[in-house]
């Protein structure tokens, strides 16, 4: 066996580990087996893309070049470990847009490397000549163009995800035909580059893809952040992809694919769960118009205190709660799976309603459910639940709010109607467990809040349900 046709295998076996590893990952059961698959699969991926490039019989790599690399990967090991012991579960997303910026730098620099190598240099006739020379010149291009538009889209969704920046769309005037413009701009300067490549119109489709990553990704508004970072997910790997054919380097071609199509799926899954056009989204909003200010008044709230929602739930039969982000900051899923305990022992029926966006990240809830050892059969997702709240005693609302906003369902004009929400509202009695009166993720006020069957328990999600707990 040759060194390629060893390392050729070892690309096999790693991508096979990467397509078990998603497969392991779409189910909570198998979700564990499949990180690990996924661990496998890199560590494969790494050794065998070091050991190529270091028996490279041409010297392709000196001792000198082995050095940085090594260092290069202990400081991004170093990094990477802190970064993830650290990390709290709510700022994963964050975490996660940052990653992406990184591809898309990687893409951007491949391409900007290709350039120099090859083009720069009068395209090494003995490598590249006639077609295939003409095929490097559209790799170049398009690899910087989608690594560039994956680097700034993932650093504004970084922003707004952990609110540096306002999470509302920006509105700027034509913003569709800027949208186009670019697009159109990136096949002129395609085209023109195939034909006669050179460093100006490198230069100039770097400044047009910046710019339009930017755009695209602030032009979306709060509420439809979670398929961004997906619809971002899935450019990475295409950005991860187009450096593979630069390099040469089938297992990040076939990763890439890999990032890009399941990305891409789950975009199409989140914008179907949550009414949105999936065109609309990776355009940039197109044909989302300005929602109204939200600053209208919905009149008076009613307020409840821990002893009176431990009597409510005691004389209840039957309990929905809906968590939201507000349970992950507070850690509160621990003794919200002690009340669920103690409500059961009494006879109550206790179920969980989850909306498939609550929180930070899909399945953010049912994770922290599980972690709490919150029985999966009593957690369910919306769509098993929602005719259910009706014939609800008591909703307990801890720490959600977009994802039970009324409005969705009832106000064509707010920003996020035509979204599904859990319907908590037909219940006999809603607890609204916040701190304060504050608009949710997407920026829109809550009219649920002001409902009739609606009383708010203001504070920490955590301490509130340790008090009910401790009356109960
Ligand atoms: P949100 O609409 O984000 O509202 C969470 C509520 O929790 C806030 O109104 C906040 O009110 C309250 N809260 C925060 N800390 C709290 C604490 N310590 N104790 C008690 N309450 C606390 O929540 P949601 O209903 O889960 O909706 C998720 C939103 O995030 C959606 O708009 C969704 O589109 C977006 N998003 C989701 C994802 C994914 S994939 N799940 C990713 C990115 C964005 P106070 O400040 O008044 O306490």
């Amino acid at each position: 066996m040759t060194a390629h046709t060893a390392a050729q295998a070892g690309y096999l076996v790693a991508a096979l580990l990467f397509i078990l590893a998603l497969a392991g990952l779409s189910k909570h059961e198998s979700a564990k087996q499949g990180n690990t698959f996924g661990v496998a699969g890199m560590t494969v991926a790494l050794a065998v893309t070091i050991a190529v490039a270091t028996a490279a019989a041409n010297g392709a790599i000196s001792l000198a070049g082995l050095g940085l690399l090594a260092l290069a990967m202990a400081i991004g090991a170093v990094i990477g470990i802190y970064r993830a012991r650290k990390v709290e579960m709510t700022a994963m997303p964050e975490l996660i847009a940052l990653f992406h910026s990184f591809v898309g730098l990687a893409a951007v620099l491949v391409g900007w490397n290709g350039y120099f190598e090859v083009e720069a240099k009068g395209g090494h006739p003995d490598e590249f000549s006639g077609a295939l020379l003409g095929i490097h010149h559209a790799e170049v291009f398009i690899g910087v163009f989608i690594g560039a538009v994956t680097f700034t889209g993932s650093i504004v969704a970084y922003l707004k995800l952990s609110a540096k920046i306002k999470s509302s769309p920006l509105m700027l005037p034509g913003k569709n035909l800027i949208n186009v413009g670019a697009l159109v701009a990136f096949a002129a300067l395609t085209v023109a580059f195939v034909l006669q490549p050179s460093l100006p119109l490198l230069i100039a489709v770097t400044i047009v893809a910046l710019l339009l990553g930017w755009h695209l990704v602030a032009s979306i508004g709060g509420g439809d952040m979670p398929v961004v970072v997906s619809m971002l997910n899935s450019y990475s790997g295409w950005a991860a992809a187009a450096a593979g054919f630069l390099l040469g380097n089938d297992l990040l071609i076939v990763t890439g694919a890999l990032v890009g199509s399941s990305g891409a799926y789950l975009s199409y899954i989140m914008c179907k769960a949550m009414n949105r056009s999936f065109i609309s989204v990776i355009a940039g909003g197109f044909g989302i118009a300005a929602g109204p200010s939200g600053d209208q008044d919905y009149g008076e709230h009613r307020e409840i205190n821990a002893e009176d929602t431990a009597d409510l739930l005691s004389n209840a039969k039957t309990v929905i709660i809906t968590p939201g982000y507000g349970m992950a900051v507070a850690q509160a899923q621990y003794p919200v799976a002690e009340i669920t305990r103690k409500l059961r022992e009494k006879g109550i029926t206790v179920r969980f309603g989850i909306h498939p966006v609550a929180g930070r990240l899909p399945g953010h809830m049912n994770v922290l459910l599980a972690e709490a050892k919150v029985p999966y059969d009593i957690v369910l997702e919306m769509d098993e639940i929602n005719e259910d709240f009706s014939s609800t005693d008591v909703v307990l609302v801890i720490g959600a709010n977009d994802t039970v906003n009324p409005a969705a369902a009832e106000d064509p004009s707010s920003p996020i109607a035509g979204m599904p929400v859990l319907s908590v509202w037909e219940a006999e009695n809603v607890v609204v467990f916040k701190r304060s009166m504050a608009a949710g993720y997407a920026g829109v006020q809550n009219p649920l809040f002001f409902r009739e069957n609606t009383q708010m328990l203001f504070g920490d999600a955590r301490d509130r349900v340790e008090d009910i707990l401790a009356a109960l």
